[in-house]
């Protein structure tokens, strides 16, 4: 049956560039308020290193251009790369629509080099990605290679609270605990996903030749989680910061070994902290926590 709806898709796509399941991320409200909140980050970095010039930014796994967009709008040069043709058929219209030239390129990034020459760019992008790749190493290592010296590169990364809070929201106490012990594999809903605490990434960005300028958390959600069939304490540590942050009392930079959900949570930055705006649910209970989807990376090629 999966199968069925799956080619069903295909040839609504492929014939009539038609497909009431795609999630148009430029269209999505909450996708495009969280498009905003990752633009807040890096426009200032940007700044910072390049000041009103116009750069050659590339954005990997780009989607329907909910980043794309908005960048190519303030001028700069945009290269688009995605794996999905229906997806970038959104881009190219959103980019008409607004009389934008935009270079799209349909085909995974592992095959960046067809399109991008190495230490070609100023800017490259990638959000909600990595996450996805099991050769996400091997990806962040080539996106190093294709910005100049110098250059920037804000790419997304799921935290391993992220996925905790998603097994306890299910009563999957042990599969929480599984989480904290591992950076990839299956995720508590069954797929591959890999995820990563903030001192992972300092670690993973240093191998591929990166210098992380700052970590912040972004797309927070409220959760209502039940702890008190839990008695792994890695689990009630890391999601200690994510409780107080709910009760809006939560510890500025503060980190533990696992993770930090805190609001604001920089490694070594030469920008002062900004501070993420908080989506507070309606009522924040004791069982409340405040989980951000995302890990923001913006880091440095050496
Ligand atoms: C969750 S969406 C994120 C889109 C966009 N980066 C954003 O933040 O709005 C993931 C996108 O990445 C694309 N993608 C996943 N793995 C990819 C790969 N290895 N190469 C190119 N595109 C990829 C998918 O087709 C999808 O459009």
């Amino acid at each position: 049956m999966a199968t069925l709806n799956a080619l069903i898709r295909k040839t609504l796509r492929a014939a009539f560039n038609y497909d009431p399941s795609f999630c148009d991320m430029y269209e999505d409200a909450h996708a495009s308020s969280a498009a905003e909140e990752y633009l807040s980050h890096i426009r200032p970095a940007i700044r910072e290193q390049f000041g009103d010039r116009t750069l050659t930014i590339l954005d990997a796994g780009c989607q329907a251009g909910r980043l794309l967009i908005p960048l190519a709008q303030e001028g700069h040069r945009l290269i688009g790369v995605d794996t999905s043709a229906f997806a970038l058929r959104r881009t190219q219209q959103h980019a008409n629509t607004r009389r934008l030239a935009v270079r799209l390129h349909r085909g995974n990034i592992a095959n960046l080099r067809r399109w991008v020459a190495p230490g070609s760019l100023d800017v490259a992008i990638c959000t909600e990605v990595l996450y996805l790749c099991r050769d996400h190493r091997d990806l962040l290592r080539l996106l190093a290679e294709s910005v100049k010296p110098g250059g920037l590169l804000g790419l997304s990364h799921r935290p391993p609270v992220f996925y905790v809070g998603v097994a306890l929201r299910r009563g999957e106490v042990d599969a929480a605990s599984s989480v904290i012990r591992r950076s990839e594999g299956p995720s508590p809903d069954g797929a591959y996903h890999n995820w990563q605490t903030p001192q992972q990434l300092d670690a993973l960005y240093r191998e591929a030749g990166l210098r992380v300028l700052s970590c912040v958390p972004v797309d927070h959600t409220a959760m209502s989680l039940d702890l008190s069939a839990v008695r792994d304490p890695d689990v009630t540590q890391l999601l200690a910061p994510a409780r107080s942050a709910a009760r809006g009392t939560s510890s500025v930079g503060s980190s533990s070994a696992t993770d930090t959900p805190s609001p604001e949570r920089t490694l070594p930055a030469r920008s002062p902290a900004r501070t993420v705006p908080a989506r507070s649910p309606a009522h924040q209970g004791d069982s409340t926590y405040r989980i951000p989807q995302y890990f923001l990376v913006i880091a440095q090629n050496r």
